[in-house]
């Protein structure tokens, strides 16, 4: 991977003001900082507050061309406190240019035979997954609508367009609604400017669990999965940031409804 100092940036969002879900680590806190060294104001909203201040000093260190970002303690499975964390957002800068649903994950639960998966589990992992993303689109809908402009990425995954990897039935539900709502929204909002688009990543390491499952993988299980990528390598948060604020960018703007995987080429479709 060319460093970030290799990469020429420039202000392509100065003047832009973005919001990110799941920001407090892995691909949301790249996610969150590619957007302020680019020139946006951003809200970098998570559940792990402790970890959401490092993702604060990343983005005090990422800030140039006017960029800045804030963080807020948010639970997307929340509604009220969705509502009331964007709307805080708006009366600070006055606009939602950007949204980005990242908050997600298997929340550290592991493959079970379906027979036994409680309403629990899959109520959880649909909650947060699928549930949380309709509420921040809901939230913002409503000020991107008035101001005529919007992008919304979703982050879903190879398990929403395939199957899980790691088995999990609810996870896989989860992310093939979110890619069926973010087409609806995408039908909905365009008329009003807004475009809805989805990054759907396959394998990275990037957090606690997905450290686990390359673990446990053992190394021949390694060196197949590394083979089954056709650029025969593990992704990065930055690959998946990239792909984000490409949708998010002008440059995307009459492309909505989409799905692209970025798995190097895992996944064909
Ligand atoms: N890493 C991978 O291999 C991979 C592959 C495909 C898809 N994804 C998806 O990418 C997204 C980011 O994953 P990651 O690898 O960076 O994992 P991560 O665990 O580092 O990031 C997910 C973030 O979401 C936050 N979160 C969880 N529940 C929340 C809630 N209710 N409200 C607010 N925030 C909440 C977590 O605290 C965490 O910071 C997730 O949606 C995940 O499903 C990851």
């Amino acid at each position: 991977m060319p460093s970030r100092e290799s990469i020429p940036s420039g202000p392509v969002f100065k003047g832009r003001t973005a919001i990110v879900t799941g920001a407090a680590h892995g691909f949301g806190r790249e996610i969150a900082v590619l957007f302020v060294e680019r020139g946006a104001r951003v809200l970098a909203a998570d559940v792990l507050v402790d970890e959401l201040v490092e993702t604060e000093l990343a983005m005090q260190k990422a800030a140039q061309y006017g960029g800045a970002g804030r963080i807020a303690a948010l639970d997307v499975t929340d509604e009220s406190a969705v509502a009331r964390i964007l709307s805080e957002f708006v009366m600070d800068v006055g606009r939602i240019d950007i949204l980005v649903n990242n908050a997600g994950g298997v929340l550290g639960q592991t493959h079970k035979p379906v027979e036994e998966v409680t309403a629990n589990d899959w109520q959880t992992i649909v909650n947060v997954n699928l549930t949380g993303v309709f509420y921040c689109i809901r939230a913002a809908a409503t000020v991107m609508k008035a101001q005529r402009y919007g992008r919304i990425v979703n982050v879903s995954s190879g398990a929403g367009r395939s199957f899980s990897l790691t088995g999990i039935q609810a996870y896989a539900s989860a992310k093939a609604g979110q890619i069926g709502l973010t087409r609806q929204m995408a039908r909905e909002l365009g008329a009003f400017n807004i475009t809805v688009n989805n990054v759907a990543p396959g394998f990275v390491r990037s957090n606690p669990t997905t450290e686990r499952q390359w673990n446990a993988m053992g190394e021949q299980a390694q060196a197949e999965l590394v083979e089954s990528i056709s650029l025969r390598r593990l992704g990065t948060a930055r690959d998946i940031a990239e792909a984000v604020l490409f949708f998010a960018s002008d440059a995307a703007s009459w492309i909505s409804g989409q799905v692209i995987s970025v798995d190097g080429g895992h996944h064909m479709f």
